[in-house]
């Protein structure tokens, strides 16, 4: 099972010094308005993706006054417990899993399954494709060890091949990265169409048991980042090589896939409400949770932050219900304790969060 045990944190925005024993289940944070509730939970988001969803700019996260942030879990995994690291000066990063040194934010991430729901969520579905793509390839991530290298060689092929393109560089300099493009970006393009493929039927469950007042089920429909009338990659990018060069950018490939969603022909963004968007992105995160156990044999771990933001009492039961039936550890934050309602009180564990200090509910 990946469960967080122990979380300690040093010096994150208005947290001076926390540390928690979580629980197997439910781990609510109770707190005001400016309590320190996001900030905890940017905090296990940092540990596990290298970045804060708040802010690009990562000082903003340490303390005022300080120079360093430090965060710390122990998380138990199958048979065994790693220990996992991170410290943050304003220019140095340092990552260390079980006592060693970490290369790559991807060996933290690859140990950390973490899924996020927080207010801004329903923007997954309002905004632009890079929210979704990060949403896809959180799951292939997962899923397939090469997409990470597939999804490294892509994106310097594609910055040098726009270096070149800008510079207006003469076209031989220009086509030398093509083949890398291509090549990776068909690996890339069978990796995301499978996934969401897989995923489909998982939505279709969790949309019935989260708004079962929707008769039709929903569809994805992956788009690879080029139009489907293309013959392939390689030769639309050979078609389109004046226009590229005009522009001084790539204009097609992975790094503009997307995933529409539909129901009953019409976009989901259309036909949902505000609310009902919501839960749609609950059961994204659901039905990518169960596929990923499916693989791994492991449960993912999810942060939700200001559930009573998010959804109306009946539907925060019906997701706390499928978060204890699918065995989830969930770290969620609320500004009132009676809002969410504690089912399995045995792997159930509350703080009070006042000022950045956190009070652990006997
Ligand atoms: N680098 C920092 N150092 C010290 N304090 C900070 C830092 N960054 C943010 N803060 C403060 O931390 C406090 C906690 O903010 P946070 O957004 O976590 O509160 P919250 O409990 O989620 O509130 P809400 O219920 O309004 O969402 C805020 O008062 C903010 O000004
Ligand atoms: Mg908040």
């Amino acid at each position: 099972m990946s469960k967080l045990l122990q979380l300690q944190l040093q010096h994150f925005r208005n947290i001076d010094h926390a540390s928690l024993t979580l629980g197997e289940g439910l781990n609510l944070i109770v707190g005001d308005n400016a309590a320190g509730k996001t900030a905890l939970i940017e905090a296990i988001w940092t540990l596990a993706s290298g970045r804060s969803f708040r802010t690009a700019k990562p000082q903003q996260l340490i303390q005022q006054n300080q120079s360093e942030l430090v965060l710390f879990c122990t998380l138990a995994e199958a048979e065994q417990t790693h220990k996992i690291g991170l410290a943050r000066t304003a220019d140095k990063v340092t990552l260390k899993i079980d006592g060693e040194l970490a290369k790559t934010q991807a060996e933290m991430s690859a140990k950390l399954p973490v899924q996020l729901l927080t207010p801004e969520s329903h923007r997954l579905l309002e905004e632009g494709p890079k929210a979704r793509r990060q949403f896809m390839d959180w799951g292939c991530f997962h899923h397939n060890a090469d997409f990470i290298h597939l999804w490294r060689h892509y994106q310097r092929a594609l910055k040098q091949r726009n270096h070149a393109l800008k510079k207006r560089l003469p076209a031989s300099q220009i086509q030398l990265w093509d083949k890398q493009l291509v090549d990776s970006a068909e690996k890339i393009n069978v990796i995301r169409a499978d996934y969401i493929k897989q995923l489909t039927p998982y939505l279709v469950e969790f949309c019935l048991a989260l708004m079962p007042e929707i008769s039709v089920s929903p569809e994805c429909h992956y788009r690879p980042g080029w139009p489907k009338t293309a013959e392939s990659y390689r030769q639309l990018l050979a078609d389109n090589f004046a226009k590229d060069s005009l522009q001084g950018h790539t204009q097609y490939g992975s790094h503009r896939a997307d995933i529409k969603f539909r129901f009953d022909g019409q976009e989901a963004l259309m036909t949902l409400s505000r609310g009902q968007q919501k839960l749609f992105v609950c059961a994204l995160l659901l039905a990518q949770a169960t596929l990923y156990q499916q693989y791994s044999h492991q449960p993912v771990i999810m942060l939700i932050d200001d559930l009573p933001a998010e959804l109306d009492a009946k539907h925060r039961e019906t997701l706390l219900k499928l978060l204890n039936l699918l065995n989830i550890q969930h770290i969620l934050t609320s500004t009132a304790q009676d809002l969410i309602p504690v089912l399995n009180p045995e792997n159930a564990k509350i703080w009070h969060i006042q000022h950045g200090n956190l009070t652990e509910q006997h």
